[in-house]
């Protein structure tokens, strides 16, 4: 049965868990219908808690078999249980610590959702985060209650791996002891007819890890890559943060069917195939450097997550906000900063500040959900990880090195919260940071807006922030912003290099003073906080920051400005784009001492929903048809403004011998994609067809074909892809992810439709329906077609997706977030859609808590 209503857990009910777990022995009888689960878990009361209360296990999908505490099997009439929970008297408890045994059975093959343990292509697999171990046995699936586990998996299948290090093996079973007190959420097991990659690393104090990257039969050859960043990871994390690994086995495994991208389970990391397996022939350069980011990602969790993990999950960003700032950092110092920095914002305003400016905003430590898997969202993530890069800005590099190890040291075994991170940087640095909690509280971007004066030498800079109303929240208090400035004299120099304001009022301003003429300022520099800024402004300012700027994340958000002002206007007024922006652009295209790629950031244009944003930001009621056009429109003008310069540019970032994933390497053949695009208007797919036919490396066959495709050519070649790659599933994820992404507008439903009808649409497998219903959600103009059709082919497959697998429909149905953005006929087309997704009978908690949400009745 389904909840008639679910539930809301609120932050403000924590109470610490009655009992408390000693030790858990867990043993598996692996059978793909009916797998026994036998559990042995030693409990103890919770000092910290009230005494004498009954012990409430969470289970869901469980057969229980038998149950015994100390001993004596359990009678009917001496527990209750019910669909999510099997609960003993304090009456039937002993005093003091005890041992609770139970047999449940499972069916793993039944289980479509993919949490809990489940089957992928004949292999054993869990997931368990957030909470999937109850789907396992009954247990407190809470992160406060931390436990050794030691595992016996009993199975034909010839691996069987779980956390820690491997014990006694032997046919048919193995045996695992994992010594680090963990939560049930990073318990894993992992049976299958798998190899492995194997490499090893040595710990700064001299402890050898055996590494093992496991995969199917036949993808061996494609870990290369990713146990590189494995060995990377573990040396970074090391060399910045002084945190060493602490087992003597670090495993990886690649399934095909996963709802995330990866999974830290304590030394058995899993992994989506997708960010584990890489050749050249076979992926992207975006492949590359999302396989290294999410390997350091996971690894870092082993501190971060692991070791210290959250007391609820209100808490989630203290794990999840500090471990992307970890891997951004990670991935700065592997490739660069500057382009790296970049990447991050444009990511974040795509994600975070759509997020935050609909109806599905909330704070970064949220205060009640109803179904956690709903909160793994940008706002915890990206904006959490924005909010530890204030903090460190605010307290400096040594104030930030201080408080880690402090966090390291004071909280390592802990189940830890908020309080305690902010905690350890007060005591740390000394700096009180209560009116800085408020990022963690406080839903909603922040505006603020700039004005200045000029007199008798001195620069001022006014400055008033406000933060809009978000749901439940309708008044805000002023946060603490640090704003990056710096200063330029009109001829280019740089008078005031970057110092850091402090805005926390409502309205401040900050002086400058001896200046000899009005500056041109450079304000949030690096993106210093994660805000709107808005400032009234001149092209030609604009253009001088992008030739001018030494900040480089402010070079290219000046030329981000001048094409986003370019474009509204071209929208709004029909107007064509002027020389200014078309000659500053030109200057980047040219400058050769300019990394590659930040120039191919330089000239990307603003994608299609960013400028929705913006439009709507501005008050303006955006029509993606006419957003479309218009960004078409600029990208032919660019391409003939540059038209003497783009076969150049185009064969100088050409790199002979053979593909490398490296930064650099990588940073051309962005370029490179880049001319090719523009390269496409002028000569009709010619150039484009060449690289196709040409290409050794995914990259460069894949930018072709994208870009063929995107100026109504590449049909055939599509059908030479698919051949090519019929076997690979990664690849012929790509396939169908770029035809329903870049179809035409009025087209893309029926493609669409038409690759749902496509024997290889295995829409149960989650990476292939992100690829077809997603990608036709990432193609603005297709997705909102007036005629409602797209949304009326997303809302069918949410509908059908549902009853199979729950967390990745109710992650799918945030393509309609931004509803409110749209005219009256549209938001009267989506609104239907939502509502008749919300009629559905039977429909899940996590899609009735979105749907509700984004419908804002919820
Ligand atoms: N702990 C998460 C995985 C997870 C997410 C489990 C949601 C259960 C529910 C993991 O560390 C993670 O954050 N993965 C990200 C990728 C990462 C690089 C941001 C993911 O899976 O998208
Ligand atoms: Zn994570």
């Amino acid at each position: 049965m389904k909840d008639a209503s679910p539930q809301a857990v609120y932050l403000s009910d924590y109470t610490p868990p009655a009992y408390l777990v000693d030790k858990v022995s867990l043993v598996f009888r692996l059978d793909p219908a009916a797998t026994r689960v036998l559990s042995r878990i030693e409990f103890r009361p919770n000092p910290d808690a009230a005494s004498g209360q009954p012990l409430k296990l969470d289970g869901e999908k469980l057969k229980l078999i038998g149950a015994a505490v100390a001993g004596e099997a359990l009678q009917d009439g001496e527990h209750s249980l019910t669909d999510t929970a099997l609960t003993i008297p304090a009456s039937r408890l002993p005093d003091g610590p005890f041992v609770f045994e139970a047999e449940v059975e499972i069916d793993p093959s039944a289980n479509t959702a993919l949490e809990g343990l489940y089957m992928s292509n004949g292999m054993y697999c869990t997931q368990c985060e957030a909470e999937g171990f109850r789907r396992i046995t009954y247990y407190p699936d809470r992160p406060d209650v931390m436990a050794p586990f030691h595992v016996r998996i009993e199975s034909d299948m010839p691996v069987l791996l779980s956390n820690g290090n491997p014990g006694d093996s032997g046919d048919g079973f193995a045996e695992w002891t994992d010594p680090w007190p963990k939560p049930a959420y990073l318990f894993a097991l992992v049976a299958g007819d798998l190899v492995a990659a194997k490499d090893s690393f040595t710990t700064r104090s001299g402890t050898p890890v055996e590494l093992g990257i496991w995969v199917r039969p036949g993808d061996e050859g494609k870990c290369d890559y990713a146990l590189d960043a494995l060995k990377r990871s573990m040396k970074w994390d090391e060399d910045v943060y002084g945190r060493e690994y602490d087992l003597d086995v670090f495993n990886i495994v690649a399934v095909d069917d996963f709802n995330m991208g990866a999974m830290e389970n304590k030394g058995l990391n899993i992994f989506n195939s997708k960010y584990v397996l890489a050749s050249p022939a076979t992926a992207t350069d975006t492949d590359y450097e999302n396989i290294e980011g999410i390997i350091a990602h996971e690894y870092f969790h082993n501190w971060t997550g692991n070791r210290i993990t959250c007391r609820d999950w209100f808490q989630l960003c203290l794990k999840e906000g500090l471990t992307v700032f970890r891997d951004q950092q990670f991935s700065g110092d592997m490739r660069s900063k500057p382009v790296k920095r970049i990447q991050d914002v444009l990511q974040l305003r795509a994600r975070q500040f759509r997020e935050d400016n609909g109806p599905l905003a909330h704070p970064v430590r949220p205060s009640s959900y109803i179904e956690i898997n709903n909160f793994y969202t940008a706002t915890v993530y990206e904006k959490g990880a924005e909010v530890i890069g204030m903090l460190k800005r605010l307290v400096g590099d040594d104030g930030y090195a201080k408080a880690l190890d402090l966090y390291f040291d004071r909280h390592d075994g802990d189940a830890a919260t908020i309080e305690d991170w902010l905690a350890v940087f007060q005591d740390a640095t000394g700096r009180d940071l209560s009116q800085f909690g408020r990022w963690y509280t406080q839903a909603g971007t922040p505006r603020v807006s700039v004005t200045d004066d000029f007199k008798d030498g001195t620069y001022t800079l006014h400055l008033k922030q406000e933060t809009p109303a978000t749901p439940g929240q309708p008044a805000k208090q002023p946060q603490v912003i640090p704003v990056a400035v710096g200063l330029l004299n009109p001829n280019g120099d740089e008078v005031q290099p970057t110092t850091v304001l402090e805005l926390t009022e409502a309205e401040q301003s900050f002086a400058f003073d001896g200046l000899s003429a009005k500056p041109v300022p450079s304000i949030l520099r690096g993106f210093s906080a994660p805000v709107i800024l808005d400032r009234k402004t001149t092209t030609e300012e604009r253009a001088f920051l992008l030739a001018h700027d030494t900040d480089p994340f402010n070079k290219w958000e000046a030329g981000r400005a001048l094409a986003k002002d370019v474009l509204a206007r071209m929208v709004t007024e029909r107007a064509a784009p002027g020389p200014a922006y078309l000659n500053a652009l030109e200057r980047v295209a040219r400058d050769d001492t300019l990394d590659p790629a930040f120039r191919a950031l330089a000239l990307r244009l603003p994608s299609e929903d960013d400028m929705a944003q913006t439009l709507f930001d501005a008050g303006v009621t955006p029509d993606p048809l006419a957003i479309h056009d218009a960004r078409e429109k600029l990208m032919l003008a660019l391409a003939e403004h540059l038209s003497a310069s783009l076969p150049r540019l185009y064969e100088a970032m050409n790199i002979p011998g053979p593909y490398s994933p490296d930064s650099k390497a990588a940073g051309c053949r962005a370029l490179r994609q880049t001319a090719l695009a523009m390269l496409a208007r002028l000569d009709d797919g010619k150039t484009a067809a060449k690289q196709f036919r040409d290409a050794d490396n995914m990259t460069e066959q894949l930018g072709a074909l994208g870009v063929l495709l995107s100026v109504g050519h590449g049909q055939e070649e599509l059908g030479t892809f698919y051949r090519q790659w019929q076997s690979d599933r990664l690849v012929i994820d790509k396939w169908f992810a770029l035809q329903s992404s870049t179809a035409a507008p009025r087209k893309a439903a029926d493609t669409t439709l038409a690759l749902t009808r496509h024997p290889d649409f295995d829409w149960k497998n989650p990476n292939r329906f992100r690829s077809v219903i997603g990608g036709l959600a990432m193609n603005a103009a297709g997705f909102h077609d007036p005629s409602g059709a797209s949304y009326e082919l997303v809302a069918d497959w949410l509908i059908r997706l549902d009853p199979m697998n729950p967390q990745t429909t109710a992650r799918m149905s945030t393509v309609f977030e931004t509803w409110r953005r749209y005219d009256a006929d549209r938001q009267a087309l989506i609104r239907g859609a939502l509502e008749r997704i919300a009629a559905t009978p039977g429909l899940s908690r996590d899609t009735t808590e979105m749907v509700g949400r984004i419908l804002g009745s919820a």
